[in-house]
């Protein structure tokens, strides 16, 4: 440790992410809001789109996306959907990223977010330009990237990764005797390092969402909730990790819900997940961690900022407009869709 951080983390400095104001939502009167879901349905069939979103998205949008076809899911599961629809219209509720990684992956079809501006404080963290200076650093390096990174970072890398996936993608490289840089999320990154024992250079980004738990506040809670048991996105940092029953991607820890005997959770993630664990699993008590405590700002609140930015009325917009389409220069998308294939090829092989 070298004050207070691991040895292996980045010596660089990045960005400050300005993190928005969770917007202020007007609940439209029921007759609207269910005339306004009908015109999305409509529209997604008469376009011949079809909706992809995350966990984290509004629970009216992700069973609006069940209830027409979509799927609501994971990041991984997301980019692996999008390419086996057939609808010529991809639309993407969930962060920039999710969007970019569906263009790279389909680049004939067109790929509509509801909002641009809703990005993720680890792309932000994690410019292209300096982060291939650091990994030029490196020649003899490997470069994993998480998803939560742009098309031009992607391109740069040799991997990409998702949280679900992480753990045996780097015991797989590890075993082929490789060296490993790791990008952006040094949380994920410490927790692959720990399981795996594999030392790699961390990129210091972070999620500003997961980063807001406290340890402290968490314990007292568990105290209160002897029987729950807690469940933590691996975006956390470690002492919210070391209190954890399961740490796992959005898809583990609802699975986790329905498979363990446990009459409550404590559930250390954006509680957009919320919606699929109850849908699951309706007897189960379910609490969100907490993010009160010393040094909060409740900027986040367990409550990702820019997944908020997907609404009912601006997915109604990107449908009827065009507005909302993502690009990617097809010679970018070339490059960023090699470490991507690999991830979902590997992904194959472990399904067998
Ligand atoms: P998952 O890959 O687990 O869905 O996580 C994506 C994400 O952005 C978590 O904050
Ligand atoms: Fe990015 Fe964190 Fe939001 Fe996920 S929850 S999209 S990692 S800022």
């Amino acid at each position: 440790m070298k004050n207070g951080l691991p040895e292996n983390l980045a010596d660089v400095t990045i960005p400050v992410v300005n993190v928005p104001d969770h917007p202020t939502r007007l609940e439209l009167p029921a007759q609207e809001k269910a005339a306004l879901k009908e015109r999305i349905k409509s529209m997604l069939q008469a376009k011949n789109a079809v909706l992809v979103a995350h966990y984290y998205t509004d629970g009216e949008l992700q069973d609006l996306a069940e209830e027409t076809g979509g799927c609501v899911a994971d990041s991984l599961e997301m980019a692996r959907f999008g390419t086996e629809h057939p609808a010529q219209t991809l639309v993407v509720a969930g962060v920039r990223f999710m969007g970019e990684t569906s263009k790279i992956l389909n680049n004939e079809k067109r790929v509509l977010m509801p909002d641009l501006g809703a990005t993720c404080s680890l792309d932000e963290g994690c410019p292209a330009a300096l982060f291939s200076e650091f990994c030029d650093r490196y020649p003899e390096h490997t470069v994993v990237v998480y998803a939560n990174t742009s098309a031009e970072v992607k391109a740069r890398s040799h991997w990409v990764v998702t949280s679900g996936i992480a753990l045996p993608i780097i015991k797989h490289l590890a075993e082929r005797g490789e060296k490993i840089l790791w990008g952006p999320d040094r949380h994920l990154g410490r927790y692959v390092q720990s399981l795996t024992g594999v030392e790699m250079i961390l990129w210091p980004g972070s999620c500003v969402v997961h980063e807001a738990f406290k340890a402290e506040a968490l314990a007292e809670m568990r105290k209160l909730h002897p029987q729950a048991a807690v469940l933590v996105h691996p975006e956390s940092p470690q002492d919210i990790v070391d209190q954890a029953d399961v740490v796992g991607s959005t898809t583990a820890l609802i699975e986790a819900v329905s498979r363990l005997p446990h009459p409550e959770f404590i559930v250390a993630t954006d509680a957009g997940i919320f919606n699929k664990m109850r849908q699951l699993a309706p007897d189960k008590i379910l609490l969100g961690a907490p993010t009160a405590g010393e040094g909060a700002t409740c900027r986040s609140c367990a409550r990702c900022p820019w997944m908020e930015m997907n609404t009912l009325e601006r997915l109604a917009n990107a449908l009827e407009t065009g507005a909302g389409e993502i690009e990617v220069a097809p010679e970018l998308a070339a490059r960023a869709r090699i470490p991507i294939q690999r991830m979902l090829d590997f992904a194959k092989t472990l399904k067998k």
